[in-house]
């Protein structure tokens, strides 16, 4: 069989089956339109992610228009010192501590606009806008600008996701770059000069080895926060609900014991991942299945198709919140068994708040639903192949 084309209304509507025949068959493609190598086993993959020879310099064109320079994409020592100035803000006792509230809040108050209702969709009315207003909140802006952020953070991922190279999309994606900065520079000087409890302000005055991040450093931050932190869990939110709605006996499980939210969330991310695409730059010739990858060539590592390989899990295609192939206690480090976090030097910085997100934000949905159905009887379709997930989730419910 020839391979898939990764563009085709075919492999957007079914990925999983050209992520097989690509596993099985070719393990290693150019792909002429997005001028870039493609791997989908999970060895590959793994050690796309692993091995420092791969870096993430690509990003520099990609990410650089509509962020900045962000942590994504820089290397070494550089790389480790911005990640120590941010990392502690989004784990441990500080996250526990000033954010755990926050989440709750949000959460809470969008549950409440629709509990008594009976029905809902909950991308529209709940996933697409929790993680962004946690973000927001935390970082200590205004909730009066959370609209803003919406708009922005669509713009930017859609630039993002533009894999044909629409010049409307892409246009728009830089004309935001200029409006988030224009916002977010005079907000920044303010806080450097009066400093509060917040996120922002943490970036704003953290310091190693007399290291600083600059305005624009700490500006381009926020900005991969809104996509990093929000389209992310926002699809994780949609594809752990389907799944679970779609196996009633699994979704009772977690209902009887909400200790299993954070294994539900974990075989989500392995066997519906929200982020499907990942890019990397080996800066020397590597091998991998199925041939040689030359230095300063592009590298797509499909983590919807490593996630699903039989070398690595049984029965890879199933939803199983029991699955015993699936380390939970390493689901959310940088040691995980699955990839959808990425692995090793740039695992996700928020995969704990997300975590906490999913934590709080299932419970509490669980509580609020009893007796939860899809409206139209069947589990809605999965959207994008850059990131993937239901673009609708039209549930009917009885008020708890
Ligand atoms: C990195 C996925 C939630 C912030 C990454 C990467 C992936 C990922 C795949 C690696 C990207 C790359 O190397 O190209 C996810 C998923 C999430 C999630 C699936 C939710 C289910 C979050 C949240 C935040 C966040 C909530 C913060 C608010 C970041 C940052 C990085 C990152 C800052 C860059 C880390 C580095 O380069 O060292 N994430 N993410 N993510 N993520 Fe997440």
């Amino acid at each position: 069989m020839s391979a898939p084309d990764i563009l085709s209304p075919e492999f957007a509507a079914d990925p999983y089956s050209a992520y097989r025949t690509m596993r099985d068959e070719h393990p290693l493609i150019w792909y002429e339109p997005m001028q870039s190598y493609v791997i989908s086993r999970y060895a590959d993959v793994e050690k796309a992610f692993k091995d420092p020879v791969f870096t993430s310099r690509n990003y520099d064109w990609q990410l650089e228009p509509v962020h900045g320079r962000t942590i994504l994409q820089m290397e070494g020592r550089e790389h480790s010192t911005h990640r120590n100035l941010v990392a502690p803000a989004f784990r441990g006792r500080e996250l526990a501590e000033k954010f755990v509230p926050v989440i709750e809040q949000n959460s809470r108050e969008l549950i409440d606009a629709f509990a008594a209702d009976g029905k809902v969709d909950l991308v529209d009315r709940y996933a697409t806008r929790f993680p962004i207003n946690v973000i927001v909140d935390m970082l200590g802006l205004p909730k009066t600008d959370h609209e803003h952020f919406h708009r922005w953070y669509t713009s930017i991922m859609g630039f993002l996701s533009n894999l044909s190279g629409d010049e409307a999309v892409m246009a728009d994606g830089i004309r935001t770059k200029g409006e988030f900065s224009d916002y977010m520079i005079p907000i920044i000087a303010a806080r450097r000069e009066n400093p509060g409890d917040d996120l922002l302000s943490t970036l704003c005055t953290a310091e190693i080895d007399g290291v600083r991040m600059t305005d624009h450093e700490i500006k381009a931050f926020c900005s991969l926060l809104l996509t990093a932190g929000g389209e992310t869990t926002d699809k994780a939110i949609a594809s752990l609900m389907s799944n679970l709605v779609a196996h009633p006996e699994q979704l009772e499980a977690v209902r009887a014991d909400p200790s299993l939210i954070p294994a539900a969330f974990a075989e989500t991310l392995r066997h519906s991942p929200p982020v499907h695409m990942i890019m990397r730059q080996p800066s020397e010739d590597v091998e991998l299945s199925g041939g040689t990858v030359e230095a300063g060539t592009t590298v797509t590592c499909l983590i919807g198709a490593a996630n699903r390989d039989p070398e690595r899990y049984a029965d890879p295609d199933s939803f199983d919140v029991h699955r015993s192939d699936l380390d939970q206690g390493r689901a959310y480090t940088a040691g995980a068994n699955h990839t959808a976090f990425c692995l090793g030097r740039h695992f996700c910085v928020g995969a704990m708040l997300a975590r906490t997100e999913l934590e709080t934000g299932i419970a509490q949905l669980l509580d609020a639903m009893r007796d939860i159905r899809f409206t139209d009887g069947t589990p809605p379709p999965e959207h994008g192949v850059f990131t993937r997930a239901p673009s609708e989730l039209r549930l009917t419910f009885t008020p708890a």
